[in-house]
Protein backbone atom coordinates (compact mmCIF):
# COMPACT_ATOMS: atom_id res chain seq x y z
CA UNK A 1 0.00 0.00 0.00
CA UNK A 2 1.02 3.84 -0.54
CA UNK A 3 -1.09 6.26 0.21
CA UNK A 4 -1.15 10.10 -0.19
CA UNK A 5 -3.23 12.02 2.70
CA UNK A 6 -2.90 15.86 3.66
CA UNK A 7 -2.96 14.61 7.89
CA UNK A 8 -2.01 11.37 8.70
CA UNK A 9 -2.74 10.44 12.38
CA UNK A 10 -1.37 7.82 14.54
CA UNK A 11 -4.22 6.82 17.30
CA UNK A 12 -7.80 6.73 17.92
CA UNK A 13 -7.85 7.98 21.26
CA UNK A 14 -9.66 11.37 22.41
CA UNK A 15 -6.68 13.21 20.93
CA UNK A 16 -6.39 12.06 17.75
CA UNK A 17 -9.74 11.66 17.01
CA UNK A 18 -10.16 15.62 18.32
CA UNK A 19 -7.57 16.90 16.05
CA UNK A 20 -9.23 14.66 13.27
CA UNK A 21 -12.38 16.41 13.09
CA UNK A 22 -10.62 19.75 13.29
CA UNK A 23 -8.77 19.23 10.77
CA UNK A 24 -11.24 17.50 8.21
CA UNK A 25 -12.30 19.99 6.58
CA UNK A 26 -9.85 21.39 4.96
CA UNK A 27 -8.00 18.29 3.66
CA UNK A 28 -7.88 14.55 3.56
CA UNK A 29 -6.76 12.29 6.97
CA UNK A 30 -6.10 9.04 7.73
CA UNK A 31 -6.21 7.58 11.00
CA UNK A 32 -4.60 4.75 11.81
CA UNK A 33 -4.71 2.47 15.06
CA UNK A 34 -3.21 -0.68 15.90
CA UNK A 35 -6.67 -2.41 16.68
CA UNK A 36 -10.19 -1.03 16.68
CA UNK A 37 -10.94 2.78 17.05
CA UNK A 38 -11.68 2.04 21.04
CA UNK A 39 -9.15 0.13 21.84
CA UNK A 40 -7.48 2.86 23.21
CA UNK A 41 -6.57 4.11 27.01
CA UNK A 42 -9.66 7.18 26.52
CA UNK A 43 -11.84 4.29 26.41
CA UNK A 44 -11.06 3.70 30.44
CA UNK A 45 -10.95 6.59 32.13
CA UNK A 46 -13.29 7.06 34.64
CA UNK A 47 -13.07 9.81 36.88
CA UNK A 48 -13.91 12.80 34.10
CA UNK A 49 -12.28 16.23 32.54
CA UNK A 50 -11.19 19.10 34.77
CA UNK A 51 -12.61 22.45 33.64
CA UNK A 52 -13.72 25.95 36.06
CA UNK A 53 -17.09 25.49 35.33
CA UNK A 54 -18.43 27.57 38.44
CA UNK A 55 -18.56 30.75 40.11
CA UNK A 56 -17.08 29.23 43.20
CA UNK A 57 -14.08 28.54 40.89
CA UNK A 58 -11.45 30.45 38.76
CA UNK A 59 -8.59 30.20 36.31
CA UNK A 60 -6.47 31.01 38.57
CA UNK A 61 -7.06 28.43 41.27
CA UNK A 62 -7.07 25.59 38.91
CA UNK A 63 -3.73 27.07 37.39
CA UNK A 64 -2.76 26.97 40.76
CA UNK A 65 -3.51 23.67 42.04
CA UNK A 66 -1.51 22.19 38.38
CA UNK A 67 1.60 23.95 39.63
CA UNK A 68 1.49 22.69 43.15
CA UNK A 69 0.96 18.73 41.38
CA UNK A 70 3.87 19.93 39.08
CA UNK A 71 5.94 20.46 41.68
CA UNK A 72 8.22 22.99 39.95
CA UNK A 73 8.89 21.86 36.88
CA UNK A 74 5.75 22.51 34.71
CA UNK A 75 5.58 25.28 31.91
CA UNK A 76 3.60 28.15 33.33
CA UNK A 77 2.41 28.79 29.89
CA UNK A 78 1.29 25.71 29.22
CA UNK A 79 -0.70 25.50 32.27
CA UNK A 80 -2.61 29.00 31.50
CA UNK A 81 -3.18 27.77 27.70
CA UNK A 82 -5.00 24.70 28.73
CA UNK A 83 -6.73 25.91 31.89
CA UNK A 84 -8.10 28.97 30.36
CA UNK A 85 -9.53 27.46 26.77
CA UNK A 86 -10.67 24.11 29.47
CA UNK A 87 -14.57 25.37 29.25
CA UNK A 88 -14.96 26.47 25.74
CA UNK A 89 -13.03 22.63 24.42
CA UNK A 90 -15.62 21.56 26.93
CA UNK A 91 -18.49 23.26 25.04
CA UNK A 92 -17.13 21.84 22.30
CA UNK A 93 -17.54 18.34 23.51
CA UNK A 94 -20.78 19.00 24.42
CA UNK A 95 -21.95 20.11 21.17
CA UNK A 96 -20.49 17.33 19.08
CA UNK A 97 -22.57 15.34 21.56
CA UNK A 98 -20.87 14.43 24.51
CA UNK A 99 -23.13 14.33 27.50
CA UNK A 100 -22.06 15.51 31.20
CA UNK A 101 -23.86 14.48 34.67
CA UNK A 102 -26.03 17.29 35.58
CA UNK A 103 -27.17 17.66 38.90
CA UNK A 104 -31.44 18.56 39.31
CA UNK A 105 -31.17 22.07 39.34
CA UNK A 106 -29.54 21.93 36.17
CA UNK A 107 -25.81 22.61 36.62
CA UNK A 108 -23.08 20.55 36.14
CA UNK A 109 -22.62 17.55 38.60
CA UNK A 110 -18.39 18.53 39.24
CA UNK A 111 -16.37 15.82 41.31
CA UNK A 112 -13.82 16.74 43.72
CA UNK A 113 -10.51 14.80 42.99
CA UNK A 114 -6.92 14.79 45.06
CA UNK A 115 -5.15 17.82 44.47
CA UNK A 116 -7.66 19.87 43.30
CA UNK A 117 -8.96 22.55 45.46
CA UNK A 118 -12.50 23.08 44.09
CA UNK A 119 -15.12 20.41 42.74
CA UNK A 120 -14.20 20.94 39.07
CA UNK A 121 -14.29 17.45 37.24
CA UNK A 122 -17.07 17.03 34.60
CA UNK A 123 -17.96 13.06 33.98
CA UNK A 124 -20.24 10.75 32.74
CA UNK A 125 -21.16 8.31 36.03
CA UNK A 126 -17.89 6.63 36.25
CA UNK A 127 -17.28 5.98 32.63
CA UNK A 128 -16.33 9.35 30.91
CA UNK A 129 -14.07 8.45 28.92
CA UNK A 130 -16.05 6.03 27.07
CA UNK A 131 -18.50 8.67 26.58
CA UNK A 132 -16.13 11.51 24.91
CA UNK A 133 -14.76 8.53 22.76
CA UNK A 134 -17.86 7.22 21.77
CA UNK A 135 -19.37 10.97 21.04
CA UNK A 136 -15.83 11.68 18.90
CA UNK A 137 -15.86 8.39 17.06
CA UNK A 138 -19.27 8.79 15.63
CA UNK A 139 -18.45 11.93 14.30
CA UNK A 140 -15.40 10.67 12.95
CA UNK A 141 -17.29 7.71 11.05
CA UNK A 142 -19.59 9.94 9.20
CA UNK A 143 -16.96 12.21 7.99
CA UNK A 144 -16.07 11.95 4.60
CA UNK A 145 -13.10 13.28 4.65
CA UNK A 146 -11.37 10.98 7.70
CA UNK A 147 -10.59 7.76 6.25
CA UNK A 148 -10.12 5.02 9.20
CA UNK A 149 -6.96 2.26 8.96
CA UNK A 150 -8.19 -0.22 11.97
CA UNK A 151 -5.81 -2.76 13.02
CA UNK A 152 -3.25 -1.25 11.11
CA UNK A 153 0.03 -0.78 13.30
CA UNK A 154 2.72 2.33 12.59
CA UNK A 155 6.41 0.95 12.48
CA UNK A 156 8.51 4.01 11.89
CA UNK A 157 8.16 7.82 10.73
CA UNK A 158 9.82 8.29 7.54
CA UNK A 159 12.69 11.10 7.71
CA UNK A 160 15.18 11.67 5.54
CA UNK A 161 16.72 8.99 7.13
CA UNK A 162 14.56 6.96 4.65
CA UNK A 163 16.25 8.94 1.42
CA UNK A 164 19.60 7.72 2.56
CA UNK A 165 21.22 10.68 4.77
CA UNK A 166 22.53 10.41 8.21
CA UNK A 167 19.94 12.14 10.26
CA UNK A 168 21.50 12.98 13.52
CA UNK A 169 19.48 14.72 16.78
CA UNK A 170 21.24 18.03 16.13
CA UNK A 171 20.52 18.60 12.50
CA UNK A 172 17.98 21.82 12.36
CA UNK A 173 16.06 20.30 9.76
CA UNK A 174 14.61 17.24 10.44
CA UNK A 175 11.53 16.78 8.46
CA UNK A 176 8.56 13.88 8.41
CA UNK A 177 6.96 12.65 5.37
CA UNK A 178 4.64 10.14 6.80
CA UNK A 179 4.83 6.80 8.38
CA UNK A 180 5.47 2.99 7.17
CA UNK A 181 2.23 1.20 8.08
CA UNK A 182 2.24 -2.85 8.85
CA UNK A 183 -1.08 -3.95 7.83
CA UNK A 184 -2.07 -6.34 10.43
CA UNK A 185 -4.24 -8.63 8.01
CA UNK A 186 -1.79 -9.05 5.28
CA UNK A 187 1.03 -8.57 7.58
CA UNK A 188 2.33 -6.20 4.96
CA UNK A 189 4.58 -3.21 5.40
CA UNK A 190 3.01 0.19 2.90
CA UNK A 191 3.62 3.75 3.80
CA UNK A 192 0.95 6.70 3.60
CA UNK A 193 2.78 10.21 2.93
CA UNK A 194 1.55 12.71 3.99
CA UNK A 195 2.32 16.47 4.86
CA UNK A 196 1.45 16.66 8.19
CA UNK A 197 1.63 13.39 10.22
CA UNK A 198 0.47 13.58 14.50
CA UNK A 199 1.65 11.41 16.76
CA UNK A 200 -1.01 10.71 19.58
CA UNK A 201 0.06 7.07 20.59
CA UNK A 202 -1.13 7.03 24.10
CA UNK A 203 0.88 6.11 27.33
CA UNK A 204 3.50 3.84 28.15
CA UNK A 205 1.77 1.63 30.98
CA UNK A 206 2.65 -2.06 29.56
CA UNK A 207 6.28 -1.44 30.43
CA UNK A 208 5.25 -2.28 34.43
CA UNK A 209 4.11 -5.31 35.51
CA UNK A 210 0.82 -4.08 36.88
CA UNK A 211 -0.92 -1.25 34.98
CA UNK A 212 -4.53 0.13 34.80
CA UNK A 213 -3.26 0.88 30.99
CA UNK A 214 -5.14 -1.52 28.18
CA UNK A 215 -2.34 -3.31 25.96
CA UNK A 216 -2.31 -1.08 23.53
CA UNK A 217 -0.14 0.75 25.91
CA UNK A 218 3.49 0.00 24.46
CA UNK A 219 4.93 3.62 24.07
CA UNK A 220 4.98 3.00 20.40
CA UNK A 221 4.94 7.00 19.00
CA UNK A 222 7.36 7.77 21.52
CA UNK A 223 9.70 5.10 20.69
CA UNK A 224 8.96 5.95 16.99
CA UNK A 225 9.88 9.74 17.38
CA UNK A 226 12.80 8.90 19.49
CA UNK A 227 14.31 7.10 16.89
CA UNK A 228 13.79 9.56 14.26
CA UNK A 229 15.52 11.95 16.48
CA UNK A 230 13.08 13.62 18.24
CA UNK A 231 13.49 14.88 21.59
CA UNK A 232 12.00 13.16 24.55
CA UNK A 233 11.98 14.34 27.57
CA UNK A 234 10.76 14.09 31.87
CA UNK A 235 10.12 10.06 31.28
CA UNK A 236 11.42 9.74 34.74
CA UNK A 237 7.56 11.29 35.39
CA UNK A 238 5.55 7.99 35.56
CA UNK A 239 2.62 8.14 37.82
CA UNK A 240 1.00 4.94 39.73
CA UNK A 241 -2.31 5.30 40.36
CA UNK A 242 -3.01 4.76 44.14
CA UNK A 243 -5.98 2.58 43.71
CA UNK A 244 -6.80 -0.35 41.15
CA UNK A 245 -8.35 -3.39 42.19
CA UNK A 246 -6.15 -6.21 43.31
CA UNK A 247 -6.88 -9.32 41.26
CA UNK A 248 -4.64 -11.44 40.57
CA UNK A 249 -3.33 -11.71 36.74
CA UNK A 250 -6.07 -9.67 35.41
CA UNK A 251 -4.31 -7.30 33.27
CA UNK A 252 -4.72 -4.29 32.58
CA UNK A 253 -5.97 -3.82 36.38
CA UNK A 254 -9.77 -2.12 37.03
CA UNK A 255 -9.33 1.65 38.23
CA UNK A 256 -11.39 2.54 41.21
CA UNK A 257 -11.23 6.18 40.70
CA UNK A 258 -9.80 8.71 42.70
CA UNK A 259 -13.54 10.53 42.80
CA UNK A 260 -14.61 7.22 45.35
CA UNK A 261 -12.13 8.59 47.71
CA UNK A 262 -13.91 12.09 46.58
CA UNK A 263 -17.16 10.79 47.35
CA UNK A 264 -15.78 10.49 51.04
CA UNK A 265 -14.46 6.39 50.93
CA UNK A 266 -11.05 5.80 53.13
CA UNK A 267 -8.38 4.10 52.92
CA UNK A 268 -7.56 1.45 55.63
CA UNK A 269 -5.19 -1.20 56.59
CA UNK A 270 -6.27 -5.42 57.18
CA UNK A 271 -7.12 -4.35 60.37
CA UNK A 272 -9.92 -1.95 59.55
CA UNK A 273 -7.72 1.51 60.87
CA UNK A 274 -7.11 4.74 58.61
CA UNK A 275 -3.54 5.00 58.06
CA UNK A 276 -3.21 8.21 55.40
CA UNK A 277 -3.05 10.79 57.95
CA UNK A 278 -0.20 9.65 59.05
CA UNK A 279 1.30 10.30 56.07
CA UNK A 280 -0.38 13.65 55.46
CA UNK A 281 -3.06 15.75 56.66
CA UNK A 282 -5.12 15.29 53.79
CA UNK A 283 -5.65 11.70 54.57
CA UNK A 284 -7.06 9.80 51.85
CA UNK A 285 -7.10 12.79 49.30
CA UNK A 286 -3.79 13.71 49.61
CA UNK A 287 -2.00 13.79 45.82
CA UNK A 288 -1.53 10.49 44.03
CA UNK A 289 1.89 10.08 44.35
CA UNK A 290 1.70 10.70 48.21
CA UNK A 291 -1.16 8.23 48.67
CA UNK A 292 0.68 5.75 45.69
CA UNK A 293 3.88 5.97 48.31
CA UNK A 294 1.92 5.28 51.24
CA UNK A 295 -0.10 3.18 50.04
CA UNK A 296 3.81 1.27 48.79
CA UNK A 297 5.02 1.87 52.34
CA UNK A 298 2.44 -0.10 54.38
CA UNK A 299 2.46 -3.09 51.99
CA UNK A 300 6.35 -3.21 52.02
CA UNK A 301 6.73 -2.67 55.53
CA UNK A 302 3.28 -5.00 56.77
CA UNK A 303 4.36 -7.63 54.08
CA UNK A 304 0.74 -7.87 52.69
CA UNK A 305 -0.19 -7.87 49.17
CA UNK A 306 -2.98 -5.40 49.34
CA UNK A 307 -4.67 -2.20 51.23
CA UNK A 308 -8.54 -1.52 51.86
CA UNK A 309 -10.41 1.11 50.40
CA UNK A 310 -13.59 1.24 52.52
CA UNK A 311 -16.75 3.19 51.08
CA UNK A 312 -19.30 1.85 53.34
CA UNK A 313 -19.89 4.29 55.31
CA UNK A 314 -20.31 7.03 51.98
CA UNK A 315 -24.36 7.35 51.24
CA UNK A 316 -25.44 3.85 49.44
CA UNK A 317 -27.75 5.12 46.84
CA UNK A 318 -25.28 7.93 45.91
CA UNK A 319 -22.47 5.35 45.82
CA UNK A 320 -24.18 3.05 43.18
CA UNK A 321 -25.46 5.69 41.29
CA UNK A 322 -22.41 7.29 40.76
CA UNK A 323 -20.40 4.60 40.52
CA UNK A 324 -22.30 1.73 38.49
CA UNK A 325 -19.17 0.57 36.66
CA UNK A 326 -17.48 0.12 39.68
CA UNK A 327 -19.91 -1.16 41.93
CA UNK A 328 -21.01 -3.84 38.95
CA UNK A 329 -17.79 -5.19 38.42
CA UNK A 330 -16.67 -5.51 42.29
CA UNK A 331 -19.94 -7.63 42.49
CA UNK A 332 -18.78 -9.81 39.66
CA UNK A 333 -15.80 -10.92 42.09
CA UNK A 334 -18.31 -11.09 44.87
CA UNK A 335 -17.59 -7.69 46.58
CA UNK A 336 -20.38 -5.78 47.20
CA UNK A 337 -18.68 -2.08 47.72
CA UNK A 338 -21.74 -0.98 50.10
CA UNK A 339 -20.96 -3.47 52.39
CA UNK A 340 -17.21 -4.79 52.03
CA UNK A 341 -14.07 -3.29 51.62
CA UNK A 342 -12.24 -2.98 48.86
CA UNK A 343 -8.80 -4.28 48.01
CA UNK A 344 -6.77 -1.50 46.24
CA UNK A 345 -2.85 -1.58 45.19
CA UNK A 346 -1.29 0.87 43.31
CA UNK A 347 -0.53 0.60 39.40
CA UNK A 348 1.24 2.27 36.76
CA UNK A 349 -1.41 4.84 35.40
CA UNK A 350 0.29 7.78 33.49
CA UNK A 351 3.15 9.12 31.95
CA UNK A 352 3.99 12.34 32.52
CA UNK A 353 6.72 13.23 29.93
CA UNK A 354 7.27 12.33 26.56
CA UNK A 355 7.74 14.02 23.21
CA UNK A 356 8.85 17.17 23.80
CA UNK A 357 6.75 19.71 22.44
CA UNK A 358 5.88 23.75 22.10
CA UNK A 359 2.76 25.34 22.27
CA UNK A 360 1.59 24.49 19.40
CA UNK A 361 2.34 20.95 20.05
CA UNK A 362 5.08 21.20 17.55
CA UNK A 363 8.14 18.56 18.09
CA UNK A 364 11.55 19.51 16.90
CA UNK A 365 10.91 17.62 13.89
CA UNK A 366 9.36 19.55 10.84
CA UNK A 367 5.65 18.89 9.95
CA UNK A 368 5.89 16.57 13.16
CA UNK A 369 3.12 17.01 16.37
CA UNK A 370 2.40 15.16 18.76
CA UNK A 371 -0.61 15.30 21.08
CA UNK A 372 -2.19 13.39 23.76
CA UNK A 373 -0.25 11.35 26.66
CA UNK A 374 2.89 10.55 24.34
CA UNK A 375 3.92 14.18 24.45
CA UNK A 376 5.37 16.45 26.57
CA UNK A 377 3.64 19.93 26.72
CA UNK A 378 5.13 21.30 29.73
CA UNK A 379 1.41 20.90 31.62
CA UNK A 380 1.94 18.16 34.15
CA UNK A 381 5.56 18.91 34.84
CA UNK A 382 6.69 16.32 37.79
CA UNK A 383 3.26 14.89 38.41
CA UNK A 384 0.01 15.52 36.87
CA UNK A 385 -2.81 17.01 38.61
CA UNK A 386 -5.84 14.12 38.23
CA UNK A 387 -8.18 14.33 35.20
CA UNK A 388 -5.88 17.52 33.64
CA UNK A 389 -4.87 14.75 30.87
CA UNK A 390 -8.43 14.45 28.90
CA UNK A 391 -8.06 18.26 29.20
CA UNK A 392 -4.37 18.26 27.72
CA UNK A 393 -5.43 16.23 25.19
CA UNK A 394 -8.22 18.31 23.51
CA UNK A 395 -6.36 22.08 24.41
CA UNK A 396 -3.39 20.59 22.45
CA UNK A 397 -5.05 18.94 19.28
CA UNK A 398 -6.77 22.13 18.68
CA UNK A 399 -4.09 23.99 18.94
CA UNK A 400 -1.79 21.37 16.65
CA UNK A 401 -4.90 22.02 14.27
CA UNK A 402 -4.68 25.76 14.09
CA UNK A 403 -1.26 25.41 13.28
CA UNK A 404 -0.79 23.11 10.74
CA UNK A 405 -4.01 24.47 8.80
CA UNK A 406 -1.78 27.42 8.77
CA UNK A 407 0.73 25.93 6.60
CA UNK A 408 0.39 22.40 5.45
CA UNK A 409 -0.64 23.37 1.72
CA UNK A 410 2.43 24.83 1.39
CA UNK A 411 3.88 21.48 2.02
CA UNK A 412 4.68 18.90 -1.11
CA UNK A 413 4.41 14.93 -0.29
CA UNK A 414 8.11 13.49 -0.96
CA UNK A 415 7.59 11.01 -3.58
CA UNK A 416 10.81 9.42 -3.35
CA UNK A 417 10.65 7.11 -0.47
CA UNK A 418 11.39 3.80 -0.83
CA UNK A 419 9.29 0.89 -0.08
CA UNK A 420 10.03 -0.68 3.46
CA UNK A 421 13.19 -2.40 3.44
CA UNK A 422 12.84 -5.50 5.81
CA UNK A 423 16.46 -6.87 6.75
CA UNK A 424 14.94 -9.86 8.11
CA UNK A 425 13.31 -12.44 6.66
CA UNK A 426 11.59 -15.27 9.00
CA UNK A 427 8.72 -14.93 11.56
CA UNK A 428 10.46 -15.14 15.36
CA UNK A 429 9.88 -18.94 15.08
CA UNK A 430 9.91 -18.77 18.90
CA UNK A 431 6.54 -16.51 20.22
CA UNK A 432 8.01 -17.58 23.69
CA UNK A 433 11.11 -15.32 23.07
CA UNK A 434 9.12 -12.19 22.61
CA UNK A 435 6.82 -12.85 25.46
CA UNK A 436 9.41 -13.78 28.05
CA UNK A 437 11.78 -10.81 27.24
CA UNK A 438 8.41 -8.50 27.64
CA UNK A 439 7.80 -10.45 31.04
CA UNK A 440 11.47 -9.45 32.34
CA UNK A 441 10.98 -6.07 30.91
CA UNK A 442 8.03 -5.56 33.17
CA UNK A 443 9.58 -7.17 35.95
CA UNK A 444 12.86 -4.84 35.94
CA UNK A 445 10.46 -1.92 35.44
CA UNK A 446 8.73 -2.67 38.32
CA UNK A 447 11.21 -3.84 40.95
CA UNK A 448 13.67 -1.35 39.99
CA UNK A 449 12.03 1.67 38.71
CA UNK A 450 8.94 2.21 40.59
CA UNK A 451 7.35 3.77 42.69
CA UNK A 452 10.57 4.42 45.37
CA UNK A 453 13.92 4.37 43.38
CA UNK A 454 17.26 3.98 44.31
CA UNK A 455 20.87 4.61 42.43
CA UNK A 456 21.42 1.07 43.04
CA UNK A 457 18.58 -0.09 41.48
CA UNK A 458 18.69 2.38 38.77
CA UNK A 459 21.99 1.15 38.10
CA UNK A 460 21.07 -2.95 38.20
CA UNK A 461 17.79 -1.95 36.10
CA UNK A 462 20.15 -0.25 33.34
CA UNK A 463 22.40 -3.62 32.79
CA UNK A 464 19.82 -5.72 32.68
CA UNK A 465 17.96 -4.01 30.40
CA UNK A 466 21.17 -4.21 28.19
CA UNK A 467 20.85 -7.57 28.16
CA UNK A 468 17.34 -7.94 26.52
CA UNK A 469 18.01 -5.20 24.62
CA UNK A 470 20.59 -6.89 22.77
CA UNK A 471 19.00 -9.91 22.28
CA UNK A 472 15.60 -8.05 21.23
CA UNK A 473 17.79 -6.00 18.54
CA UNK A 474 19.15 -9.30 17.52
CA UNK A 475 15.93 -10.97 17.02
CA UNK A 476 14.28 -7.67 15.70
CA UNK A 477 16.64 -8.08 12.86
CA UNK A 478 16.55 -11.33 12.01
CA UNK A 479 12.56 -11.30 11.73
CA UNK A 480 9.96 -9.93 9.57
CA UNK A 481 8.40 -6.77 11.89
CA UNK A 482 5.33 -8.38 13.43
CA UNK A 483 3.45 -5.73 15.92
CA UNK A 484 4.41 -7.92 18.75
CA UNK A 485 8.32 -8.04 17.84
CA UNK A 486 7.90 -4.64 17.33
CA UNK A 487 5.80 -3.42 20.43
CA UNK A 488 8.37 -5.22 22.47
CA UNK A 489 11.07 -3.21 20.84
CA UNK A 490 9.47 -0.07 21.33
CA UNK A 491 8.38 -0.66 25.12
CA UNK A 492 12.48 -1.78 25.59
CA UNK A 493 13.02 1.12 24.10
CA UNK A 494 10.88 3.83 26.48
CA UNK A 495 11.78 1.68 29.33
CA UNK A 496 15.28 2.61 28.29
CA UNK A 497 14.60 6.53 28.23
CA UNK A 498 13.10 6.53 31.95
CA UNK A 499 15.73 4.48 33.40
CA UNK A 500 18.16 7.17 31.57
CA UNK A 501 16.35 9.78 32.65
CA UNK A 502 15.25 9.23 36.11
CA UNK A 503 19.41 8.24 36.57
CA UNK A 504 20.16 12.03 34.77
CA UNK A 505 17.90 13.45 38.00
CA UNK A 506 19.76 13.77 40.78
CA UNK A 507 16.90 14.71 43.44
CA UNK A 508 13.65 13.84 44.42
CA UNK A 509 10.57 15.69 42.96
CA UNK A 510 7.12 14.76 41.88
CA UNK A 511 6.72 11.48 41.15
CA UNK A 512 10.59 11.02 40.65
CA UNK A 513 10.94 9.52 44.54
CA UNK A 514 14.49 8.59 45.20
CA UNK A 515 15.52 7.29 48.45
CA UNK A 516 19.23 8.78 47.78
CA UNK A 517 18.52 11.60 47.54
CA UNK A 518 15.80 13.56 50.07
CA UNK A 519 12.43 14.84 49.08
CA UNK A 520 11.32 18.74 49.14
CA UNK A 521 8.14 19.78 47.46
CA UNK A 522 9.52 22.48 45.74
CA UNK A 523 5.76 24.34 45.66
CA UNK A 524 5.37 24.45 49.39
CA UNK A 525 5.13 28.09 49.17
CA UNK A 526 1.95 27.66 47.08
CA UNK A 527 0.40 25.78 49.56
CA UNK A 528 -2.07 27.80 51.47
CA UNK A 529 -2.57 24.15 54.06
CA UNK A 530 1.13 23.21 54.49
P1 LIG B 1 -5.10 6.89 23.86
O1 LIG B 1 -6.49 7.18 24.21
O2 LIG B 1 -4.40 5.89 24.67
O3 LIG B 1 -5.04 6.42 22.35
C1 LIG B 1 -3.82 5.94 21.80
C2 LIG B 1 -4.10 5.43 20.41
O4 LIG B 1 -2.88 5.20 19.72
C3 LIG B 1 -4.85 4.11 20.38
O5 LIG B 1 -5.82 4.19 19.35
C4 LIG B 1 -3.79 3.10 19.96
O6 LIG B 1 -4.28 1.98 19.27
C5 LIG B 1 -2.96 3.96 19.04
N1 LIG B 1 -1.60 3.48 18.81
C6 LIG B 1 -0.58 3.39 19.69
N2 LIG B 1 0.53 2.94 19.07
C7 LIG B 1 0.20 2.72 17.78
C8 LIG B 1 0.89 2.23 16.65
N3 LIG B 1 2.17 1.85 16.70
N4 LIG B 1 0.24 2.13 15.47
C9 LIG B 1 -1.06 2.48 15.38
N5 LIG B 1 -1.78 2.95 16.42
C10 LIG B 1 -1.15 3.06 17.60
N6 LIG B 1 -7.36 11.08 32.40
C11 LIG B 1 -8.20 12.06 32.79
O7 LIG B 1 -7.98 13.23 32.46
N7 LIG B 1 -9.29 11.76 33.53
C12 LIG B 1 -9.60 10.50 33.92
O8 LIG B 1 -10.60 10.26 34.57
C13 LIG B 1 -8.71 9.45 33.55
N8 LIG B 1 -8.95 8.18 33.95
C14 LIG B 1 -8.14 7.19 33.48
C15 LIG B 1 -8.43 5.87 33.79
C16 LIG B 1 -7.69 4.84 33.27
C17 LIG B 1 -8.00 3.42 33.64
C18 LIG B 1 -6.61 5.13 32.41
C19 LIG B 1 -5.78 4.03 31.82
C20 LIG B 1 -6.28 6.45 32.11
C21 LIG B 1 -7.04 7.48 32.64
N9 LIG B 1 -6.76 8.81 32.34
C22 LIG B 1 -7.60 9.80 32.75
C23 LIG B 1 -5.69 9.15 31.40
C24 LIG B 1 -6.30 9.39 30.01
O9 LIG B 1 -7.33 8.46 29.80
C25 LIG B 1 -5.26 9.26 28.93
O10 LIG B 1 -4.13 10.00 29.24
C26 LIG B 1 -5.83 9.77 27.61
O11 LIG B 1 -7.05 9.13 27.34
C27 LIG B 1 -4.83 9.53 26.50
O12 LIG B 1 -5.45 9.84 25.28
P2 LIG B 1 -4.62 9.76 23.96
O13 LIG B 1 -5.53 10.17 22.87
O14 LIG B 1 -3.34 10.47 24.12
O15 LIG B 1 -4.21 8.21 23.84
C1 LIG C 1 -9.36 8.51 38.25
O1 LIG C 1 -10.54 8.48 37.87
O2 LIG C 1 -9.00 8.35 39.41
C2 LIG C 1 -8.33 8.76 37.24
C3 LIG C 1 -8.27 10.18 36.98
C4 LIG C 1 -7.03 10.48 36.20
O3 LIG C 1 -6.22 9.61 35.95
O4 LIG C 1 -6.89 11.66 35.85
Amino acid sequence: MTKKVDFLIIGSGIAGLFYALKVAKYGKVAIVTKKDVQSTNTQYAQGGIAAVMDSQDNFEKHINDTLIAGDGLCNNDAVKLVVENAPKLIQELIDIGTVFDIKQNGTFDLAKEGGHSEHRILHHRDITGKEIERALAEQVANNKNIEIFENHFAVDLITQHHLGYIVTSHMNEIECYGAYILDKKTDKIGKILSKITVLATGGIGNIYSVTTNPSIATGDGIAMAHRAKAIVENMEFVQFHPTSLFERETRPSFLITEALRGFGAVLKTPEGEEFMHKYDKRGSLAPRDIVARSIDNEIKTRGIEYVYLDATKTDKKGLTEHFPNIYKKCLSIGIDITKDFIPVVPAAHYLCGGIKTDLNAKTNINNLYAIGECASTGLHGANRLASNSLLEAIVFAKQAAEHSLSYFNKIKHQEKIPQWDSQGTSLPEEMILITQEYKELQQIMTNYVGIVRSNLRLERALNRLEIIYKETEELYRRSIPSQKICELRNAINVGYLVIKMAKRRRESRGLHFNIDYKFKLNYDCHRPDK
